[in-house]
């Protein structure tokens, strides 16, 4: 498992006021890929952003290498990273390079990079790939420098097989073979992985390539989930205690709902609001889930309207997801009122009745809740009914329609 470089950050300068929050959430991209076992991640430009010593510290978190062959210490010309590592898979042998685009120069090196300076591409791949050759099965290249660059290279580096491109473009694109090398790279945010299936035998490789789409249903690890919510969870609290600060970046943007509030289930809203919970677990929503028939209780189209916060950030994500995490079935307090992991002392989504009316519909749809009366409806959720009418509520009340 490798990554083509630029990881930790998505321009080239940091303004002061964010170097913290940026640095923070590097840290937790190193912890998470320490989790998920990610065996080298190449340098690309924007990497240097934070200066050398930034990066020092995050190679010395990280259980992976950071790979570059070509800065170098600009007196004894040795290089000031780890030039390539070389994987074992099953009996195969794979030789990584990393390399940065030497059009960088020392400037582009960030705070600190006067030291040191960039050696050309071409020469640097070259020399690597030839020793790698000799005691590897396979020779691949990750590196962040723009795909027509890749393009010449493939053409003149016939020991390379796989070039890892790192390239920021958000385009999901078709690999290029170019001899017979490939060459592909993925989009921002996580959104795919890319799989390549390499057969190696005495007669030749054989290179294919897939792309695989991170879908709310491909279960989250849990330590690696426990790790971005916090950071959410962090960011979301500092942004408050400093209004005017940075806005949030593309990345913040995707995964912030509600201010990067995540569900926490009903139970925990009961600690506080027990006579709600207590009225709210006889009602039918509460049993939204248990009543879907049992062969439709992983189905994606029945989950939508019968669980809290499918494929939300901290929402049920997957089948199977309240084994770890909260308890997500049904139709939960959350659904209405929005995710809660930062209430009280964040102000809820929906904390109103006119906020929270605006949901009902995208669930009591006309075909699938064709007695739907807005009034009427409301009238039978418990926590509209004053001191939430826990005493007074009959067992099985608001299942009237079917008694
Ligand atoms: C630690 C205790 C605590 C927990 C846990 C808690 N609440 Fe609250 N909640 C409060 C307090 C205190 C208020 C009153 C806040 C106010 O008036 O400013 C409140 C108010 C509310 C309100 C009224 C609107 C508002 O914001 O004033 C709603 C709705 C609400 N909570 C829903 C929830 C939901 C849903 C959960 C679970 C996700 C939850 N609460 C969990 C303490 C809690
Ligand atoms: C667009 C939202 C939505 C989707 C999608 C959806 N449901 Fe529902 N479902 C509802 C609502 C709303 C009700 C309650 C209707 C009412 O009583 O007015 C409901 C009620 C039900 C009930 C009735 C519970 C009872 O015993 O009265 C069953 C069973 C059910 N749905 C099964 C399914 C299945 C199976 C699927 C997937 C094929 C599905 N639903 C998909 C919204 C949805
Ligand atoms: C189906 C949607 C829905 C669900 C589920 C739901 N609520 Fe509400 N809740 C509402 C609406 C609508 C109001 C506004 C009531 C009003 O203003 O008359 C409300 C109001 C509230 C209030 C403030 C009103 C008050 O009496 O203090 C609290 C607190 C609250 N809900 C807590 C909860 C808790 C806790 C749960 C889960 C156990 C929950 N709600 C589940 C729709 C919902
Ligand atoms: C996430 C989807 C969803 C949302 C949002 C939602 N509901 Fe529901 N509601 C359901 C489902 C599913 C059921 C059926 C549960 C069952 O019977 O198993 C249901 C059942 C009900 C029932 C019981 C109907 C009956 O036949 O007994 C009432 C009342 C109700 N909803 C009111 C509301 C109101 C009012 C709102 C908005 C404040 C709301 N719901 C928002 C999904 C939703």
């Amino acid at each position: 498992m490798v990554d083509g470089g630029n990881l930790f950050f998505s321009k080239s300068q940091l303004h002061a006021s964010e170097q913290e929050r940026l640095l923070r959430k590097a840290r937790v991209l190193v912890d998470g890929y320490n989790a998920m076992g990610v065996d080298a991640v190449a340098l690309g430009p924007l990497d240097f952003a934070a200066g050398f010593t930034a990066l020092g510290e995050l190679q010395r978190q990280a259980q992976f290498p950071l790979l570059c062959a070509n800065i170098v210490h600009r007196d004894s010309g040795v290089p000031v990273f780890q030039p390539t590592a070389v994987v074992r898979r099953g009996v195969l042998r794979v030789g990584l390079i990393g390399v940065v685009d030497s059009a960088l120069g020392a400037r582009g090196l960030g705070p600190g990079g006067e030291d040191y300076r960039v050696e050309p591409l071409f020469s640097t791949i070259s020399h690597y790939a030839d020793e790698l050759a000799g005691q590897c099965d396979l020779v691949v290249v990750l590196s962040a420098v723009p795909m027509k660059k890749f393009r010449l290279l493939a053409k003149k580096l016939p020991t390379v097989d796989f070039y890892v491109a790192g390239d920021p473009q958000d385009k999901l694109r078709i690999p290029w073979t170019i001899g017979d090398a490939m060459i592909a790279s993925t989009t921002q945010l996580g959104r795919y992985l890319g799989s390549a299936h390499i057969v190696v035998d005495g007669g030749g490789k054989w290179v294919t390539h897939q792309f695989v789409p991170m879908k709310p249903e491909c279960r989250d690890a849990p330590a690696v989930k426990r790790l971005v919510d916090g950071y959410y969870r962090d960011a979301a609290v500092s942004r408050l205690q400093t209004p005017g600060g940075p806005a949030p970046d593309d990345e913040e943007r995707v995964n912030l709902v509600y201010g990067g509030a995540v569900y926490v289930g009903a139970a925990e809203c009961g600690r506080c609001h027990g006579d709600a919970y207590l009225a709210w677990q006889r009602l039918p929503h509460a049993r939204a889930w248990q009543d879907l028939p049992e062969a439709n209780r992983n189905r994606l189209e029945c989950l939508e309207c019968h669980v809290t916060g499918l494929g939300r950030w901290g929402g049920y994500g997957h089948p199977g997801a309240a084994e770890e995490g909260p308890n997500l079935v049904g139709v939960q307090c959350e659904v209405c009122h929005g995710p809660g992991s930062l209430h009280p002392a964040v102000e809820l989504a929906s904390a109103s009745r006119a906020q929270v009316v605006k949901r009902c519909r995208t669930c009591h749809t006309p075909a699938r809740s064709p007695k739907f009366r807005l009034q009427e409806y409301l009238s039978r959720i418990a926590c509209t009914q004053g001191e939430h009418a826990a005493a007074t509520l009959p067992a099985g009340a608001g299942s009237v329609s079917k008694q």
